[in-house]
């Protein structure tokens, strides 16, 4: 039985062909990041998180079990919680159970995980109400009024450093644009990947079983399913590495040869060694993140973070 209402927003299939398009042609080239998480980028990104070098997940776990109960506090119970890229809601839950807020929205881009999670804790805490909304979260979203949201604040939860996948400029123009859907006094908290030595973060995009290369891989394998594309898996090599000066991890599919691969209709000429740049994932400092969100017009409020500040949670207000 299904305990939530669940909306889907997503736009018809069509966008992903133009946007890879656009991306396969622009120079350099370029995909982004949300062509990820079909089912078995779902599964390959939960295979990641389990990694013994990608520290980010199990910090911020053991973050949210420490420090769960000073979040709510600092939320208020009175809230419509609001979590975007809502994964495999292990972090959700110990929120959810230190705020039990009268209504929990999850928004994702991933049917399948959004339902699993919903399911999940919709039978954990049936006395909130649950909504679960497929969508492209980088778009603020106009919250479907059938859903009957009647809570008088709103706060977002925006965990794992998926934020990170922005460019700074692009994340505070995202944060911007979702303080008018949370409103004056509304609130957000956001999980943040921190500056650290480049050893300890090529690593966690290099493991040594090869997950995040497979995960990398099947962004190709995934246009060969959907869009008729004919990548040759084995001709394209995972690249990852740690840009200094731009702070932030870039992941790449590399060419190994000159190639041609037809996409449908369209032919993509690549050179040997030329790559698709498939994903960016920026660290910030605690100050650098807290001057980013007072850019996007919140008010930094207080952060926790773990013994080796690995990792950290922030939490913006919105004036009231
Ligand atoms: C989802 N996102 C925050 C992950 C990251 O670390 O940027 C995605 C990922 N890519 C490779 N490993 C993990």
């Amino acid at each position: 039985m299904t305990r939530y209402a669940f909306f889907d927003l997503l736009p018809p299939q069509a966008t992903m062909l133009d946007d890879v398009l656009a991306g396969l042609t622009a120079t350099p080239k370029q995909i982004a990041p949300k062509y990820f998480y079909d089912a078995r980028g779902c599964e390959l990104f939960e295979a990641i998180c389990a990694l013994p070098e990608y520290y980010p997940t199990r910090t911020e776990l053991a973050i949210m079990a420490a420090h769960a109960p000073a979040m709510a506090a600092e939320l208020g119970n009175d809230c419509t919680l609001i979590e975007i890229g809502c994964g495999n809601s292990e972090k959700s839950r110990l929120l959810l159970d230190a705020l039990r807020p009268p209504e929990f929205v999850a928004v994702d881009i991933a049917a399948e995980q959004l339902q699993v999670s919903c399911d999940a804790l919709s039978q954990a805490l049936p006395q909130m109400k649950t909504v679960a909304l497929r969508a492209d979260f980088e778009w603020p979203l106009a919250i479907p009024a059938a859903a009957g949201l009647q809570a008088p604040r709103r706060a977002l939860y925006f965990p794992g450093s998926t934020i990170g996948n922005f460019t700074p400029a692009h994340a505070r123009d995202f944060l911007s644009r979702w303080a008018p859907v949370l409103g004056r006094g509304g609130g957000a908290l956001i999980g943040v990947d921190l500056k650290k030595d480049r050893a300890r973060l090529d690593a966690a995009y290099n493991d040594a079983q090869g997950v995040t290369a497979a995960f990398n891989l099947n962004l190709l394998a995934r246009f060969n399913r959907e869009l008729g594309a004919a990548f040759d898996l084995a001709a394209f090599r995972h690249r990852a590495f740690y840009a200094e000066s731009a702070g932030r991890i870039e992941m790449h599919l590399e060419s190994q040869r000159a190639q041609s691969v037809a996409i449908g209709s369209t032919q993509i000429d690549f050179a040997a060694q030329e790559t698709i740049r498939s994903e960016i994932s920026c660290k910030y400092s605690i100050a650098e993140f807290q001057q980013l969100g007072r850019d996007a017009g919140y008010v930094p409020q207080c952060h926790w973070t773990d013994a080796e500040q690995l990792f950290a949670v922030f939490f913006f207000a919105l004036p009231a």
